[in-house]
């Protein structure tokens, strides 16, 4: 968070499970198209938290399997768990706060007694949350019961059914709302409370989020039935809250766009980039485009014409050079005449290129470095590059490319450097 030394422009906390991952949608569409918004437009000067019930192995795997950007905070586990940055650092004085009248052995203890009850996998055990799966039918009596034998014991805990299925047992100063709370308590104190934050969820353990005061909220159009269930009886009034027409992070992006917090045109969603060259004078924009033109060029869905090759090499420093991961350096107008032999080389595959963490830094008036990472999906295999790229802005014809340089990520398995263009 240490990164913006201004408060944030926009704040978006959201869940991951069928809010911003859409698990009806192999192709990740809706995703793909939140995270080149993001990167294009708010990246620079906002936050990105997730906000998940999934315990820190899960989420891991979660990461694995989706094209998920690097949030600035990741709260974990039904918020019980809070981490900054990409090292995941905790924040311990969080957990320090939820002792209170938490017992993790009274809980099992006392949970061990309903037959209703079948404990949850081993990883979604935490420190501060128990979980189980519980049938629809038996969900409210059963936690009705539990929180009365809980409190007989001593202890003051939050009991929340999400997903029809999942039930969570928690300190009550627990929770996602809780966490936000905290975590707009914490940028307050430091300056920095986010100008608009926007809270996103589909279920039960996200309800919280959608009565922390001064928050906009959206649940998306898939939302379940708990959490509809849950905004009819609590804030049908509260005109800050909307359930979206569209499903997942297109419901996120349809939310920007109702409660007027910024832009909301994807640049997946504009189809001749060449069109939109002039307004764009910056360069974290140019990269967001670029790889996005890319993508479309491998998939055949953009024309092999001249104009873009020309247009391409027009926006290339003639003696500008690429060094690619494998180490080999060729010139960038090279790179653009090998980029042309692919045309269209991954039609009708699985393939799909997303960047994450772009971030643009002026170096002398002028000059800029774009730091980002750049992914690639083939069919079931991902590779990623750490990638920078420095720019010039030339009178008259705006920023030109003039050094590109990459390296294998650390988080990328695979380092293909046959395969690899740029
Ligand atoms: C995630 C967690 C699970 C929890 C559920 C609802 O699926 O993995 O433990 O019960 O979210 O909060
Ligand atoms: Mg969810």
């Amino acid at each position: 968070m240490e990164r913006l030394t201004s408060p944030a422009r926009l704040m978006i906390v959201s869940d991951l499970d069928h809010t911003m991952v859409d698990h009806h949608d192999p192709e990740n569409l809706s995703l793909l198209r939140f995270n080149s918004l993001w990167e294009h437009a708010y990246r620079h000067d906002s936050l990105l938290v997730f906000s998940t019930g999934r315990s820190p192995t899960l989420y891991k795997e979660l990461r694995k399997e989706k094209p998920l950007l690097t949030p600035d905070v990741t709260i974990m586990s039904v918020g019980t768990e809070i981490t900054y940055g990409n090292s995941m650092a905790p924040d311990h004085g969080w957990v320090d706060a939820l002792n209170h009248k938490w017992d993790l052995g009274v809980v099992k203890e006392e949970t061990g007694k309903f037959s209703e009850l079948t404990l949850q996998a081993e990883t979604e055990q935490r420190p501060h949350k128990v979980s189980f799966y519980v049938d629809k039918s038996k969900a409210q009596e059963v936690a009705k019961e539990l929180s009365q034998r809980l409190e007989k014991r001593g202890l003051d805990v939050k009991i929340i059914y999400s997903g029809g299925m999942d039930l969570d047992i928690l300190p009550q100063g627990a929770g996602k709302g809780q966490a936000l709370a905290y975590l707009l308590k914490k940028l307050k104190s430091e300056g920095k409370l986010p100008v608009n934050t926007l809270a996103c969820g589909d279920s039960g353990n996200d309800a919280e989020l959608f009565s922390i005061p001064d928050v906009y909220g959206i649940m998306v159009s898939n939302a379940q039935e708990e959490l509809l269930k849950w905004h009819a009886e609590n804030a049908k009034n509260n005109p800050k809250v909307i359930h979206a027409k569209e499903r997942c992070a297109g419901g996120i992006i349809q939310a920007i766009g109702e409660f007027k917090l910024g832009p909301n045109l994807s640049p997946r969603d504009v189809s001749d980039f060449l069109e939109c060259k002039v307004e764009n004078a910056n360069p974290g924009h140019e990269v967001v485009k670029f790889f996005l033109f890319y993508e479309r060029w491998r998939r055949g869905e953009v024309e092999n014409s001249e104009a873009y090759a020309a247009s391409l090499k027009a926006s290339c420093q003639p003696g500008g050079v690429f060094v690619h991961p494998s180490g080999a350096e060729k010139s960038l107008v090279d790179t653009i005449d090998e980029l042309r032999k692919h045309h269209g080389d991954k039609q009708g595959k699985k393939f799909r290129v997303w960047v994450d963490q772009v971030l643009a830094t002026e170096t002398a008036p002028g000059t800029w470095m774009v730091k980002l990472d750049k992914w690639e999906q083939s069919g079931d295999e991902r590779i990623g590059c750490t990638t920078t790229v420095k720019f010039t802005a030339k009178e008259g014809e705006g920023l030109v490319w003039e050094h590109v340089e990459q390296t294998w990520s650390e988080e990328s398995k695979l380092k293909d450097d046959s395969s690899w263009i740029i």
